[in-house]
């Protein structure tokens, strides 16, 4: 064979050359074309969500194997997906980035090999993985092969599941099979107009139910957001969803051996908020906007919140105390009263396990006044959804503080970070209501006799008032829970800041294991 006789400029050149080809992805037609649709390009949004010059990109010049349907006339240097490392705020992620304009972004049997590897990479140095879709699903031509390929990202993604947080976002169409990749990570983030995930499309749907919807009605990141919970932030526009993916990774650590990163934080431990003293309305069935606690309370007032569409009345999210991540969960008087439904149940349990996966303490705010009652709580199984927040709970090992601004009945009063259930430290403002019932319903059921035989509307109006009066002065307060040790003290509401952030400096070298198991079976 002859020797290469080009100088190492004409070697440089056909690097250089080859490179620019890899980044024209499917040329610049396809380029402009997703401009048009207001999208940016895989590369492009790399940019965007990597540190300035951290990227290092792996298999530029892989390309499919495929001779079926023409393709090998049909080759694109990198085969549709951008792979490699980077860094966000000077801290190691891997990352894939599908290129639309290579074949649709469809995934192929090397594609697949791409993602693979650095899956399989960010597991070895333990390392995030944050991926981004753009896909038309399965590379037709390559058929099961391409399934394949999916099946290996999905086995990846469950075997990294606890172990490095995944986060996903969709920018563009994730249809059939492929939403299960993101599905199966810690976050996904859509931005509006541009994305949509659904398991069947618009057509399939009007084939077997005869109905008729849109792409968006079907699947945008408003119906994610709002209704199936599948969603946890909806951008107005690619560039934000980027950013808010790195606003994200800053409250979670490399990965479940590590502490999230703590920052800076120049905000007192000690502030007073007089306004918490004033906050909860004497009438305990007026309404209050929980965030208002939550914002008054953590550092510089800073809330990154979590699915705040879904199932309102709890509210989910990553704050900070004293610069060290915490999440956040809190019933939402000012929603259904901040009652505990399965849609609330399911939010606050994947959490909940997921801060505890990942070394987040969890910070738990209470005013509940119970489940949701009625048959379609009931026959939509709140009784197996309700007992997966509980579960979450009572399995995580991480320093839990509560406190019970309000209401905390029944058994929500279990299920809400309670001492019995592994709260580290517990405590309750003097508003704190805690009991098996609320009072109106406690003097029905205990005197419903004596009601019975009152017919004369006036005396029995007088009889409940007297009853519930006394009710409320024995149990609605914090003190009887106080005397069983049940909570940790009674504290004034414009310390809460301070009193959290005591309590967690104590529990910051807390240790607990449970004990030995293959997994738990927690009802899913
Ligand atoms: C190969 C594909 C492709 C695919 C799109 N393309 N999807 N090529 N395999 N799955 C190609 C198109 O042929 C086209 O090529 C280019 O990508 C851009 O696609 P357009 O249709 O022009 O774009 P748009 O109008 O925006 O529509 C995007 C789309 C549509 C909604 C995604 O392309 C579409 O419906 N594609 C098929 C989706 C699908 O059924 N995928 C398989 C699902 S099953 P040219 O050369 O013309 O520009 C699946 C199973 C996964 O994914 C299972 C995992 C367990």
């Amino acid at each position: 064979m002859p020797a290469d006789e080009r100088t190492i400029e004409e070697k440089l050149n056909e690097l250089r050359e080859l490179r620019e080809k890899a980044c024209l992805g499917g040329g610049s037609g396809r380029i402009e074309a997703q401009h048009r649709r207001g999208k940016l390009t895989a590369r492009e949004r790399l940019e965007i969500l990597l540190d300035e010059g951290s990227f290092e990109e792996f298999d530029m010049f892989v390309s499919h194997r495929c001779v079926d349907f023409g393709l090998s006339e049909q080759e694109y240097l990198s085969d549709g997906v951008v792979t490699g490392f980077g860094t966000i705020d000077g801290r190691l992620v891997f990352v894939f980035s599908q290129d639309f304009t290579v074949f649709g972004g469809s995934l192929s049997e090397m594609y697949a090999a791409k993602i693979c590897k650095i899956m399989d990479k960010a597991m070895a140095v333990g390392a995030p993985i944050i991926g981004i879709n753009d896909s038309g699903g399965a590379r037709i031509q390559e058929g099961v092969v391409s399934l394949g390929g999916y099946a290996e990202i999905f086995k990846r993604n469950i075997a990294a599941s606890g172990v490095v947080p995944q986060i996903s976002v969709v920018f563009g169409p994730c249809a059939g099979g492929a939403v299960y990749s993101p599905a199966l990570t810690d976050f996904i983030i859509m931005s509006k107009e541009t994305s949509y995930m659904f398991v069947t499309g618009p057509k399939v749907v009007k084939t077997v139910t005869n109905e008729v919807v849109s792409v968006e009605d079907l699947g945008g990141a408003d119906v994610h957001a709002v209704r199936s919970g599948v969603n946890h932030l909806v951008a107005e526009d690619e560039q934000e969803g980027l950013l808010m993916v790195r606003k994200l990774f800053s409250y979670l650590p490399q990965n479940n051996l590590e502490d999230p990163p703590a920052r800076r934080c120049d905000d007192p431990a000690d502030r007073i908020e007089e306004d918490l003293d004033y906050l909860v309305p004497v009438n305990p069935n007026r309404p209050y906007n929980m965030k208002d606690v939550i914002f008054l309370i953590t550092d510089n007032h800073e809330f990154l919140e979590l699915q705040a569409q879904f199932a309102p009345n709890i509210v989910t999210g990553f704050a900070t105390f004293e610069g060290r991540p915490v999440g956040i969960v809190a019933n939402q008087p000012n929603y259904l009263a901040g009652v505990l439904d399965i849609n609330a149940a399911r939010k606050a349990a994947r959490f909940v396990r997921c801060c505890d996966a990942f070394n987040v303490p969890v910070v738990t705010l209470v005013d509940v006044p119970g489940f949701l009652p009625g048959t379609a709580q009931e026959y939509g199984g709140i009784i197996l959804h309700g007992a997966k927040l509980l579960f979450a709970y009572g399995e995580a090992t991480v320093p839990k503080v509560t406190v019970i601004l309000r209401k905390a009945y029944g058994g929500a009063y279990d299920v809400m970070g309670s001492k019995h259930l592994r709260g580290d430290i517990n405590y309750a403002w003097p508003t704190a209501e805690i009991a098996v019932m609320g009072p109106r319903g406690a003097v029905e059921v205990l005197h419903a006799r004596e009601l019975e035989g009152m017919l004369d509307e006036t005396q029995r109006k007088a009889f409940i008032d007297e009853k519930e009066n006394a009710y409320r002065q024995r149990f609605a307060s914090p003190y009887v829970a106080a005397r069983y040790g049940y909570l940790d003290d009674v504290i004034t509401p414009h310390n809460t800041r301070f009193r959290i952030i005591k309590a967690l400096r104590m529990l910051a070298t807390k240790k607990d294991v449970n004990p030995a198991k293959k997994h738990a079976n927690i009802p899913l």
